[in-house]
């Protein structure tokens, strides 16, 4: 089958790579229909983890069930699913509560709990950027989707970032009639957008210097706030009468960059303790590492981002963080799309044949004007 396959930093393909097959009796084999690039996937693609050359990259995948192991009872070939980006294997004190993000069986990788598809440290899962997909344990981990082709763009969304989007907003503790700052208009920043709105937030700001981003930000009703034209906190005490706001997201990650794009680890969240309000609550769903060997500082490269933890403290602020659990919530946003409440697939702005993921990967890492989210279509 055909596969987006990592060879080294800045180089991806299409490699004809061995089919995906059911290995235990409770795996489901996936055809995929629409499979998107991350910007998590570019942590990887720039070089900056430790993934392997030759891992199939891929977390954000949906498609028809093609075939299931004989251990599977929920699901038959045929049906339409969504595949969150976590596996979980739905037995664990960490998937029985909840957090299949944190599963403590499904990744052997040594003091690592959470398993993904196609990404480093997460396992050895192959990812979904492909024709075929074997997902584990399908019972648990997959959702299923209304027949037929309907809303695939909004659909494609549920397997990570429209759920982790939503989960940076819950992990900030957000109230109906709260103002929330996003920092990120990226995929990750503007679906928290898109979630606070339909949670009832009074106000949202959203912070970039992407201008297309920024445009999008606009059309679904947040305020868009430039850090190209002047600090973000200043812009948004200002522009909240001084007092800040009640919640922050962190949509950026630990390649946060100044105007110039010069990267500080910790600037975004400097910035989120400064503008929200002491006893107010902040949500990092952004992906910071244990190590970093790209980093600028010896500090960074251990994982250590020296914040303003002191400010933190005494505002009494909270803050949550980790790998979005999809699977506590992507049931509930599936029915608020097929309800015609919610519409992530807003921020689609390319779709590609698989066989031209090289250039979706360089077009999107280079931010280009206007390439905010890239689908991939295998073709037959
Ligand atoms: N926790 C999870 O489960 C989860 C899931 C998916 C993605 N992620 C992470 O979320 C982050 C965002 O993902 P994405 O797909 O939106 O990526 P992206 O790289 O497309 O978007 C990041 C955005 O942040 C902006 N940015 C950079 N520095 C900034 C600053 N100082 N202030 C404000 N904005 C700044 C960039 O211009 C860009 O538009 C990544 O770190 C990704 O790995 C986490
Ligand atoms: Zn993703
Ligand atoms: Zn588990």
């Amino acid at each position: 089958m055909k596969a987006v396959v990592y060879h080294d930093a800045f180089k991806v393909s299409v490699d004809d790579v061995p089919d995906a097959t059911i290995e235990e009796p409770t795996d489901a084999l996936i055809r995929i229909t629409t499979t998107n690039i991350c910007g998590s996937d570019l942590h990887m693609y720039e070089g900056r983890t430790s993934v392997e050359t030759g891992k199939v990259l891929g977390h954000e995948n949906m498609g028809v069930v093609e075939e299931v192991g004989p251990g599977v009872s929920q699901f038959k070939a045929g049906d339409r699913v969504s595949v969150p980006f976590n596996i979980g294997c739905g037995s664990c004190r960490n998937c029985l509560t909840g957090w299949s993000s944190f599963c403590t069986r499904m990744n052997p990788t040594e003091g690592m709990d959470g398993a993904a598809y196609g990404y480093a440290n997460m396992g050895p899962y192959d990812g979904g950027q492909a024709e075929y997909l074997r997902v584990p344990h399908a019972d648990f981990n997959l959702l299923r989707l209304p027949s037929g082709t309907e809303h695939e763009n909004d659909f494609t969304m549920l397997s990570d970032i429209f759920p982790t989007g939503w989960h940076g907003v819950e992990l900030s503790g957000m109230q109906p009639g709260d103002r929330v700052a996003v920092f990120g208009a990226g995929p990750v920043g503007l679906m928290a957008a898109h979630s606070a709105i339909l949670r009832g937030a009074s106000e949202v700001f959203v912070v970039d210097q992407q201008k297309d981003r920024l445009d999008l930000v606009r059309e679904i009703g947040a305020v868009p706030i430039d850090f190209s034209a002047g600090d973000p906190v200043e812009q948004i005490t200002e522009a909240t009468g001084g007092t800040g706001v009640d919640r922050g997201v962190e949509a950026v990650g630990y390649q946060a960059h100044d105007h110039s794009g010069e990267e500080h680890p910790e600037l975004v969240l400097d910035n989120l303790v400064q503008v929200v309000r002491s006893t107010g609550g902040i949500g990092v769903v952004g992906v910071y590492m244990p190590e970093d060997a790209g980093a600028r500082s010896d500090a960074a490269k251990e994982g250590r981002i020296g914040f303003q933890y002191g400010t933190f403290f005494t505002k009494g602020q909270s803050m949550g963080t980790g790998q979005a659990p999809v699977k506590r919530y992507n049931r509930q946003l599936r029915d608020l799309i097929i309800a015609g409440r919610a519409r992530p697939g807003f921020i689609v702005s390319h779709e590609l044949d698989l066989t031209d993921a090289a250039e979706g990967y360089d077009r999107f890492d280079k931010r280009e004007d206007g390439w905010t989210k890239v689908l991939l279509h295998p073709v037959r």
